[in-house]
Protein backbone atom coordinates (compact mmCIF):
# COMPACT_ATOMS: atom_id res chain seq x y z
CA UNK A 1 0.00 0.00 0.00
CA UNK A 2 1.31 3.78 -0.77
CA UNK A 3 1.28 5.85 2.39
CA UNK A 4 -0.99 8.99 2.15
CA UNK A 5 1.91 11.13 4.10
CA UNK A 6 5.57 10.66 3.82
CA UNK A 7 8.12 12.36 6.40
CA UNK A 8 11.33 11.95 5.62
CA UNK A 9 14.56 13.32 7.60
CA UNK A 10 12.24 16.25 8.66
CA UNK A 11 14.15 19.02 10.82
CA UNK A 12 13.12 22.73 11.91
CA UNK A 13 15.16 24.80 13.33
CA UNK A 14 13.49 28.09 14.27
CA UNK A 15 16.25 30.97 14.06
CA UNK A 16 15.05 34.25 16.45
CA UNK A 17 17.51 37.49 16.09
CA UNK A 18 17.28 39.83 19.28
CA UNK A 19 19.50 41.99 20.75
CA UNK A 20 21.39 41.83 24.01
CA UNK A 21 22.57 45.37 24.88
CA UNK A 22 24.38 46.48 21.71
CA UNK A 23 24.64 43.02 20.43
CA UNK A 24 22.73 42.10 17.76
CA UNK A 25 22.62 37.74 18.16
CA UNK A 26 20.94 34.68 16.96
CA UNK A 27 19.26 32.20 18.92
CA UNK A 28 18.90 28.37 16.94
CA UNK A 29 16.33 26.34 18.55
CA UNK A 30 16.39 23.01 16.96
CA UNK A 31 12.32 22.14 17.06
CA UNK A 32 12.28 18.61 15.01
CA UNK A 33 15.38 16.38 14.33
CA UNK A 34 15.66 13.72 11.61
CA UNK A 35 11.61 12.62 11.83
CA UNK A 36 10.43 9.70 9.82
CA UNK A 37 7.33 7.74 9.65
CA UNK A 38 4.51 7.10 7.18
CA UNK A 39 0.90 7.35 7.10
CA UNK A 40 -1.11 4.64 5.46
CA UNK A 41 -4.76 5.42 4.26
CA UNK A 42 -7.81 5.16 6.75
CA UNK A 43 -5.53 4.84 9.62
CA UNK A 44 -5.46 6.82 12.55
CA UNK A 45 -1.59 7.88 13.52
CA UNK A 46 -1.17 9.54 16.84
CA UNK A 47 1.43 11.50 18.26
CA UNK A 48 2.54 11.75 21.62
CA UNK A 49 4.89 14.05 23.51
CA UNK A 50 5.24 16.73 26.36
CA UNK A 51 4.67 20.28 26.02
CA UNK A 52 7.44 21.85 23.46
CA UNK A 53 8.35 18.37 21.90
CA UNK A 54 7.47 19.66 18.13
CA UNK A 55 3.99 17.97 17.36
CA UNK A 56 2.31 21.07 16.32
CA UNK A 57 5.24 22.23 14.42
CA UNK A 58 5.30 18.87 13.03
CA UNK A 59 1.68 19.11 11.73
CA UNK A 60 2.11 22.68 10.06
CA UNK A 61 4.65 21.13 8.03
CA UNK A 62 2.46 18.29 7.16
CA UNK A 63 -0.03 20.47 5.67
CA UNK A 64 2.52 23.08 4.49
CA UNK A 65 2.12 25.96 6.88
CA UNK A 66 5.56 25.74 7.97
CA UNK A 67 8.44 24.86 5.58
CA UNK A 68 11.25 22.21 7.06
CA UNK A 69 14.71 23.04 7.46
CA UNK A 70 15.52 20.04 6.09
CA UNK A 71 14.01 16.75 4.69
CA UNK A 72 11.08 16.18 2.77
CA UNK A 73 7.17 15.74 3.09
CA UNK A 74 4.94 13.01 0.49
CA UNK A 75 1.50 13.93 0.43
CA UNK A 76 -0.49 11.40 -1.91
CA UNK A 77 2.66 10.99 -3.87
CA UNK A 78 3.18 14.46 -4.37
CA UNK A 79 6.72 16.25 -2.41
CA UNK A 80 5.12 18.97 -1.21
CA UNK A 81 8.04 20.72 0.50
CA UNK A 82 9.37 23.04 -2.30
CA UNK A 83 6.01 23.54 -3.40
CA UNK A 84 4.47 27.35 -3.34
CA UNK A 85 1.03 27.95 -1.86
CA UNK A 86 -0.38 28.34 -5.34
CA UNK A 87 1.48 25.15 -6.38
CA UNK A 88 -0.06 23.20 -3.33
CA UNK A 89 -3.68 24.81 -3.69
CA UNK A 90 -4.82 21.39 -5.70
CA UNK A 91 -4.16 19.44 -2.56
CA UNK A 92 -5.24 22.17 -0.23
CA UNK A 93 -8.59 20.78 0.27
CA UNK A 94 -7.09 17.33 0.59
CA UNK A 95 -5.44 17.73 3.54
CA UNK A 96 -6.59 20.17 6.70
CA UNK A 97 -5.54 20.78 10.08
CA UNK A 98 -8.06 21.79 13.19
CA UNK A 99 -5.67 23.91 15.52
CA UNK A 100 -5.10 23.38 18.89
CA UNK A 101 -6.39 26.60 20.10
CA UNK A 102 -9.93 26.88 18.63
CA UNK A 103 -10.78 30.28 19.44
CA UNK A 104 -7.25 31.52 18.10
CA UNK A 105 -8.83 30.65 14.10
CA UNK A 106 -12.30 32.28 15.14
CA UNK A 107 -12.80 35.61 13.81
CA UNK A 108 -14.28 37.16 17.35
CA UNK A 109 -16.27 39.84 14.88
CA UNK A 110 -18.03 36.83 13.03
CA UNK A 111 -20.97 34.91 14.19
CA UNK A 112 -20.38 30.67 13.92
CA UNK A 113 -22.93 30.92 10.79
CA UNK A 114 -20.71 33.69 9.05
CA UNK A 115 -17.35 31.40 9.69
CA UNK A 116 -19.53 28.18 8.12
CA UNK A 117 -20.81 30.27 4.88
CA UNK A 118 -16.73 31.11 4.52
CA UNK A 119 -15.41 27.78 4.74
CA UNK A 120 -18.78 26.03 2.55
CA UNK A 121 -17.97 28.83 0.07
CA UNK A 122 -14.10 27.49 -0.36
CA UNK A 123 -15.07 24.22 -1.15
CA UNK A 124 -16.95 25.88 -4.22
CA UNK A 125 -20.48 25.80 -3.36
CA UNK A 126 -22.05 29.77 -4.07
CA UNK A 127 -25.93 29.04 -4.33
CA UNK A 128 -27.13 30.40 -1.30
CA UNK A 129 -29.48 27.62 -0.44
CA UNK A 130 -26.95 24.61 -0.91
CA UNK A 131 -24.89 27.24 1.19
CA UNK A 132 -27.40 26.78 3.86
CA UNK A 133 -28.37 22.94 3.17
CA UNK A 134 -24.73 21.88 3.37
CA UNK A 135 -24.26 24.04 6.83
CA UNK A 136 -26.82 22.06 8.04
CA UNK A 137 -25.40 19.17 7.42
CA UNK A 138 -22.18 19.53 8.53
CA UNK A 139 -24.13 20.77 11.83
CA UNK A 140 -25.47 17.60 12.27
CA UNK A 141 -22.44 16.05 11.40
CA UNK A 142 -20.56 17.55 14.24
CA UNK A 143 -23.61 17.46 16.44
CA UNK A 144 -24.56 20.91 17.17
CA UNK A 145 -27.58 22.20 17.19
CA UNK A 146 -28.49 25.34 14.72
CA UNK A 147 -29.00 27.78 17.04
CA UNK A 148 -25.26 27.89 17.67
CA UNK A 149 -25.21 29.61 14.59
CA UNK A 150 -26.20 33.26 15.55
CA UNK A 151 -23.38 32.76 18.80
CA UNK A 152 -19.86 34.93 18.32
CA UNK A 153 -16.81 32.97 19.12
CA UNK A 154 -16.90 34.21 22.81
CA UNK A 155 -20.52 32.52 23.35
CA UNK A 156 -19.18 29.00 23.08
CA UNK A 157 -17.99 26.50 24.71
CA UNK A 158 -14.55 24.47 24.31
CA UNK A 159 -16.49 21.55 22.90
CA UNK A 160 -18.54 23.80 20.53
CA UNK A 161 -15.16 25.42 19.65
CA UNK A 162 -13.88 22.62 18.46
CA UNK A 163 -16.80 20.85 16.65
CA UNK A 164 -17.34 24.13 14.57
CA UNK A 165 -13.19 23.59 13.92
CA UNK A 166 -14.09 20.43 12.66
CA UNK A 167 -17.20 21.43 10.68
CA UNK A 168 -15.27 24.21 8.73
CA UNK A 169 -12.34 21.65 7.74
CA UNK A 170 -14.78 19.13 6.97
CA UNK A 171 -16.87 21.44 4.62
CA UNK A 172 -13.89 21.10 2.04
CA UNK A 173 -13.89 17.30 1.87
CA UNK A 174 -10.71 16.56 3.18
CA UNK A 175 -9.20 12.98 2.98
CA UNK A 176 -6.41 13.75 5.48
CA UNK A 177 -7.23 15.65 8.69
CA UNK A 178 -4.47 16.67 11.06
CA UNK A 179 -6.03 17.16 14.33
CA UNK A 180 -4.24 18.93 16.86
CA UNK A 181 -5.03 18.53 20.67
CA UNK A 182 -8.43 17.98 19.47
CA UNK A 183 -9.80 16.94 22.69
CA UNK A 184 -7.48 18.90 25.40
CA UNK A 185 -8.78 20.47 28.45
CA UNK A 186 -12.39 19.88 28.01
CA UNK A 187 -14.28 17.64 30.65
CA UNK A 188 -14.15 13.54 30.73
CA UNK A 189 -17.81 13.28 29.41
CA UNK A 190 -17.47 16.03 26.70
CA UNK A 191 -13.80 14.38 25.82
CA UNK A 192 -15.08 11.07 25.88
CA UNK A 193 -18.52 12.42 23.19
CA UNK A 194 -15.91 14.20 20.89
CA UNK A 195 -13.57 10.91 21.00
CA UNK A 196 -16.59 9.06 19.68
CA UNK A 197 -17.69 11.28 16.90
CA UNK A 198 -13.81 11.85 15.38
CA UNK A 199 -13.72 7.98 15.27
CA UNK A 200 -17.02 8.02 13.80
CA UNK A 201 -16.86 10.85 11.07
CA UNK A 202 -13.16 8.77 10.41
CA UNK A 203 -14.91 5.31 10.13
CA UNK A 204 -17.84 6.77 7.61
CA UNK A 205 -16.02 9.12 5.61
CA UNK A 206 -12.80 6.62 5.88
CA UNK A 207 -10.98 9.89 6.47
CA UNK A 208 -6.71 9.54 7.86
CA UNK A 209 -6.22 11.62 11.17
CA UNK A 210 -3.13 12.33 12.14
CA UNK A 211 -3.92 13.20 16.12
CA UNK A 212 -1.80 15.00 17.88
CA UNK A 213 -1.92 15.07 21.82
CA UNK A 214 0.09 15.19 24.89
CA UNK A 215 -2.13 12.89 26.58
CA UNK A 216 -1.10 8.97 25.92
CA UNK A 217 -4.24 7.35 27.53
CA UNK A 218 -5.95 9.67 24.45
CA UNK A 219 -3.49 8.38 21.95
CA UNK A 220 -3.49 4.67 23.24
CA UNK A 221 -7.12 4.78 22.87
CA UNK A 222 -7.89 6.72 19.35
CA UNK A 223 -4.69 5.20 17.27
CA UNK A 224 -3.35 2.49 15.06
CA UNK A 225 0.44 3.41 15.26
CA UNK A 226 1.58 5.55 18.01
CA UNK A 227 4.67 8.06 17.83
CA UNK A 228 6.16 9.19 20.33
CA UNK A 229 8.09 12.57 20.34
CA UNK A 230 11.00 13.60 22.73
CA UNK A 231 12.13 17.25 22.80
CA UNK A 232 12.20 17.15 18.65
CA UNK A 233 12.57 13.67 18.10
CA UNK A 234 10.77 10.46 17.21
CA UNK A 235 12.01 8.08 20.21
CA UNK A 236 9.35 5.22 19.30
CA UNK A 237 6.63 4.33 16.90
CA UNK A 238 4.21 1.42 18.18
CA UNK A 239 2.02 -0.33 16.41
CA UNK A 240 -1.00 -0.57 18.54
CA UNK A 241 -3.11 -4.04 18.00
CA UNK A 242 -4.90 -5.76 20.47
CA UNK A 243 -4.94 -3.71 23.76
CA UNK A 244 -3.27 -6.33 26.11
CA UNK A 245 -0.33 -7.37 23.59
CA UNK A 246 0.86 -3.72 22.59
CA UNK A 247 4.12 -3.22 23.72
CA UNK A 248 6.80 -0.35 24.57
CA UNK A 249 10.37 -0.48 24.56
CA UNK A 250 11.54 2.97 25.17
CA UNK A 251 12.07 4.36 28.23
CA UNK A 252 10.33 7.59 27.87
CA UNK A 253 7.37 5.50 26.73
CA UNK A 254 7.42 3.83 29.71
CA UNK A 255 7.15 6.88 31.73
CA UNK A 256 4.41 7.90 29.74
CA UNK A 257 2.31 5.34 29.87
CA UNK A 258 3.10 4.67 33.96
CA UNK A 259 2.36 8.01 34.23
CA UNK A 260 -1.23 7.95 32.62
CA UNK A 261 -1.66 4.28 34.87
CA UNK A 262 -1.21 6.39 38.09
CA UNK A 263 -3.57 9.23 37.28
CA UNK A 264 -6.25 6.19 36.38
CA UNK A 265 -5.99 4.50 39.31
CA UNK A 266 -6.99 7.19 41.19
CA UNK A 267 -3.61 8.61 41.93
CA UNK A 268 -4.40 12.50 41.20
CA UNK A 269 -1.43 13.98 42.00
CA UNK A 270 1.19 11.79 39.98
CA UNK A 271 4.92 12.66 42.37
CA UNK A 272 8.48 11.74 41.07
CA UNK A 273 10.98 10.74 42.65
CA UNK A 274 13.29 12.38 41.69
CA UNK A 275 14.28 16.17 40.14
CA UNK A 276 15.57 13.98 37.27
CA UNK A 277 11.58 13.41 36.82
CA UNK A 278 10.69 16.62 37.19
CA UNK A 279 12.42 17.56 34.23
CA UNK A 280 10.99 15.32 32.34
CA UNK A 281 8.23 17.48 31.71
CA UNK A 282 9.86 20.55 31.78
CA UNK A 283 10.83 20.81 27.96
CA UNK A 284 13.77 19.78 26.97
CA UNK A 285 15.77 21.55 24.00
CA UNK A 286 17.87 19.78 21.84
CA UNK A 287 21.16 20.79 20.35
CA UNK A 288 21.48 20.41 16.28
CA UNK A 289 24.42 18.83 16.82
CA UNK A 290 24.31 16.66 19.98
CA UNK A 291 25.97 13.62 19.84
CA UNK A 292 24.45 12.02 22.89
CA UNK A 293 21.68 10.32 23.48
CA UNK A 294 18.87 13.34 24.17
CA UNK A 295 16.83 11.50 26.68
CA UNK A 296 19.90 10.44 29.11
CA UNK A 297 19.86 13.15 31.76
CA UNK A 298 15.83 11.89 32.44
CA UNK A 299 16.71 8.64 31.92
CA UNK A 300 15.91 5.81 34.55
CA UNK A 301 17.56 3.06 32.72
CA UNK A 302 20.60 4.74 31.84
CA UNK A 303 20.91 5.58 35.46
CA UNK A 304 19.88 1.82 36.65
CA UNK A 305 22.39 0.76 33.68
CA UNK A 306 25.59 2.45 35.55
CA UNK A 307 26.02 5.66 33.24
CA UNK A 308 26.75 3.39 30.03
CA UNK A 309 29.09 5.85 28.05
CA UNK A 310 27.43 4.95 24.77
CA UNK A 311 24.44 7.13 25.93
CA UNK A 312 26.66 10.01 26.18
CA UNK A 313 28.45 9.34 23.46
CA UNK A 314 26.47 8.75 20.39
CA UNK A 315 23.13 9.58 19.52
CA UNK A 316 20.97 6.48 18.87
CA UNK A 317 19.70 5.73 15.51
CA UNK A 318 15.76 4.98 14.76
CA UNK A 319 15.97 1.48 14.79
CA UNK A 320 13.43 -1.22 13.31
CA UNK A 321 12.56 -4.24 15.95
CA UNK A 322 8.97 -5.77 14.86
CA UNK A 323 6.75 -4.93 12.47
CA UNK A 324 6.09 -1.25 12.03
CA UNK A 325 8.16 -0.97 15.47
CA UNK A 326 11.20 1.48 15.79
CA UNK A 327 13.13 2.31 18.87
CA UNK A 328 16.09 5.30 19.33
CA UNK A 329 17.76 3.83 22.52
CA UNK A 330 20.60 1.55 22.56
CA UNK A 331 19.28 -0.86 25.44
CA UNK A 332 15.82 -1.53 24.29
CA UNK A 333 13.99 -4.25 26.06
CA UNK A 334 14.64 -7.72 24.94
CA UNK A 335 11.51 -8.63 27.12
CA UNK A 336 8.70 -6.53 25.24
CA UNK A 337 6.61 -5.04 27.91
CA UNK A 338 3.01 -5.41 27.88
CA UNK A 339 0.90 -1.90 27.56
CA UNK A 340 -1.09 -1.61 31.18
CA UNK A 341 -4.65 -2.63 30.47
CA UNK A 342 -5.90 1.16 32.06
CA UNK A 343 -8.02 2.25 29.07
N1 LIG B 1 7.67 30.32 15.46
C1 LIG B 1 8.51 29.86 16.37
N2 LIG B 1 9.68 30.51 16.66
C2 LIG B 1 10.55 30.03 17.58
N3 LIG B 1 10.35 28.88 18.28
C3 LIG B 1 9.21 28.22 18.04
C4 LIG B 1 8.23 28.66 17.09
N4 LIG B 1 7.19 27.77 17.08
C5 LIG B 1 7.52 26.81 17.98
N5 LIG B 1 8.71 27.08 18.55
C6 LIG B 1 9.38 26.26 19.57
O1 LIG B 1 9.53 24.96 19.05
C7 LIG B 1 9.30 23.99 20.05
C8 LIG B 1 8.18 23.06 19.61
O2 LIG B 1 6.96 23.78 19.62
P1 LIG B 1 5.57 23.10 19.31
O3 LIG B 1 4.53 24.15 19.39
O4 LIG B 1 5.67 22.37 18.02
O5 LIG B 1 5.44 22.07 20.52
P2 LIG B 1 4.20 21.16 20.94
O6 LIG B 1 4.72 19.77 21.10
O7 LIG B 1 3.07 21.36 19.99
O8 LIG B 1 3.85 21.75 22.38
P3 LIG B 1 2.41 21.88 23.11
O9 LIG B 1 2.07 20.50 23.61
O10 LIG B 1 2.68 22.84 24.23
O11 LIG B 1 1.42 22.39 22.12
C9 LIG B 1 8.94 24.76 21.33
O12 LIG B 1 10.08 24.84 22.14
C10 LIG B 1 8.53 26.12 20.81
O13 LIG B 1 8.83 27.14 21.75
S1 LIG C 1 20.09 5.33 24.66
FE1 LIG C 1 20.62 5.23 26.83
S2 LIG C 1 20.00 7.21 27.68
FE2 LIG C 1 19.00 7.00 25.69
S3 LIG C 1 17.02 6.15 26.14
FE3 LIG C 1 18.34 4.40 25.71
S4 LIG C 1 19.16 3.78 27.71
FE4 LIG C 1 18.28 5.83 27.94
MG1 LIG D 1 1.17 22.07 20.20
Amino acid sequence: MIPVIEINNISKIFVQKFRDGFKKKIKRHVALRDVNFQVFPGEVVGIVGESGSGKTTLGKIVVHLLAPSTGSVYVKGTEITRLTQRQFRPLRRTIQMVFQNPYASLNPRMNIREHLVEAVRLSGIRDKAAVDRKIHLLLEQVQLSPTILRQYPNQISGGEGRRIGLARVLALNPEIIVLDEPVASLDLSIKGELIALLLKLQEKRQLTYLWISHDIQVIHRVADVIVVMFSGEVVEIIPVGERSTDVYQHPYTEILFQTAQKLQSGQAEVTFDSEMYQRLFTAAIADENEKQCVYYPYCTRYFRAGKPQICQMARPELKQVGPRHFVRCHFPWKEKVKVPDYA
